[in-house]
């Protein structure tokens, strides 16, 4: 048993010689009556303890947006207190290719117990059945309730609540994401075919490249309403960025809060107006060449991987990224996170798929956020819009 701390005159006048006006008296701890009477003698207050200590800053994509959101001066009004969610559990989880990162969301999800079911698919014989089994084998280590099975037949995905899209090529060295994309939209529109019909009322996330082009593909092909057909880009490229900032800032990514709006590539917008680095504007702690090489990293973050990888693309972190969607929509986690949806007037913007501060939830996109901008980064919005137009073949506005 711990032996309880005994706090006597002497604690209480080296507490004040050191300067202190308040000592925290646990629960556990004794008084001596000389002590109290010490301490009133020399005004140290004894504060009945434990004291609530402040919660560390969070800095997901979603904490990251509310306090973006209502961080206007001067006549700012409080968020209201986001009420306590009860986290609903998935019934099935369907992942539509189980290469690295499907067979890492399919590892995260398991451990995580977010779905009573996960299915895995693959075209690739034995391959998602393979990974179903190993991961199933570790549930006597991990005691995950999750039922794991794989198979090459979409029948699987049949009932699934949320199908994450990983299937396609990925890029390898030199390659840009575009250069993905005949090749990718051909699998879409057969994986949109195969979802239609065994998975009607399911969520869909995208997560093959190019993001935005493939999850405006899958929208026309799946003929599902915009609330239900999601690119997963902007978490990934936030957490990229968030990354990236506090590297060059000597801090760690927990303090720093920080979005990419956008399109996945080279037109990613980071957010620099409403970035903070222990609460405070980054210009506090670094220089604007730091920023811009912060911003160049978060936009280069997945090349760089592809370049060291040579065989493929980064894998831990967009599973990370995509759980992180998946969570916000079983209502695990609250407020706005950039994801890719169709735009229909948002930011000025209508009929294309972008980048944008999106709030989730079990029918999929619940609102957009429509957070107050730079000048500079509307227009950079706008130039990704008419970009992500441009590689899809159209025009408009
Ligand atoms: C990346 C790929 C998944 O950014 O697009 O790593």
């Amino acid at each position: 048993m711990a032996t309880r701390r005994v706090i006597g005159a002497e604690h209480i006048e080296a507490a004040r010689r050191r300067g202190r006006l308040t000592l925290e008296i646990l629960p556990d701890d004794i008084l001596t009556p000389l002590a109290e009477e010490t301490a009133a003698r020399l005004g140290l207050a004894l504060v009945q303890g434990p004291i609530e200590r402040a919660a560390v800053a969070r800095s997901d994509g979603a904490t990251s947006l509310r306090r973006a959101l209502h961080r206007r001066s001067p006549k700012w009004v409080a968020p209201k207190p986001v009420p306590p969610r009860e986290a609903r559990k998935l019934g099935k989880l369907a992942l539509v290719g189980s290469g690295g990162v499907g067979a890492t969301i399919g590892l995260l999800a398991a451990q995580a117990g977010l779905a009573r079911d996960i299915a895995l698919i693959d075209i690739t014989p034995g391959l998602a059945e393979a990974i179903a089994l190993d991961l199933s084998h570790a549930s006597g280590i991990s005691r995950s309730e999750t039922r794991i099975q794989g198979s090459t037949s979409f029948d699987l995905i049949k009932q699934a609540d949320v199908v994450v899209v990983t299937a396609g090529r990925p890029r390898t060295p030199g390659m840009t994401r575009t250069d993905l994309m005949a090749a990718n939209r051909r699998v879409i529109r057969n994986v949109a075919e195969a979802i239609k019909t065994v998975a009607p009322l399911s969520i869909v996330i995208v997560v093959t490249n190019p993001l935005d082009e493939m999850t405006a593909e899958m929208l026309q092909a799946t003929g599902f309403p915009r609330e239900r057909i999601l690119g997963m880009a902007g978490t990934l490229d936030s957490s990229r960025f968030r990354q990236a900032l506090a590297k060059a800032a000597g801090v760690t990514a927990a303090d720093v809060e920080a979005i990419c709006l956008g399109a996945h590539g080279d037109e990613m917008v980071p957010i620099i107006s409403r970035a903070l680095i222990k609460g405070r504007p980054l210009d506090v702690f670094l220089s604007k060449d730091a920023i811009d090489e912060a911003k160049r990293d978060a936009v280069a973050g997945g090349g760089q991987v592809v370049a060291l990888r040579k065989t493929g693309s980064a894998t831990l972190a967009p599973a990370y990224a995509t759980i992180e969607l998946i969570d916000h929509i079983r209502g695990a986690r609250a407020g706005a996170v950039p994801v890719s949806v169709m735009l229909k007037g948002e930011f000025g913007l209508h009929g294309v798929v972008l980048g944008v501060p999106c709030e989730l939830g079990s029918r999929g996109l619940a609102a957009i956020d429509e957070l107050t901008l730079s000048e500079d980064e509307r227009t950079a919005l706008s130039g990704a819009a008419q970009a992500v137009r441009a590689r899809l073949g159209e025009s408009g506005s």
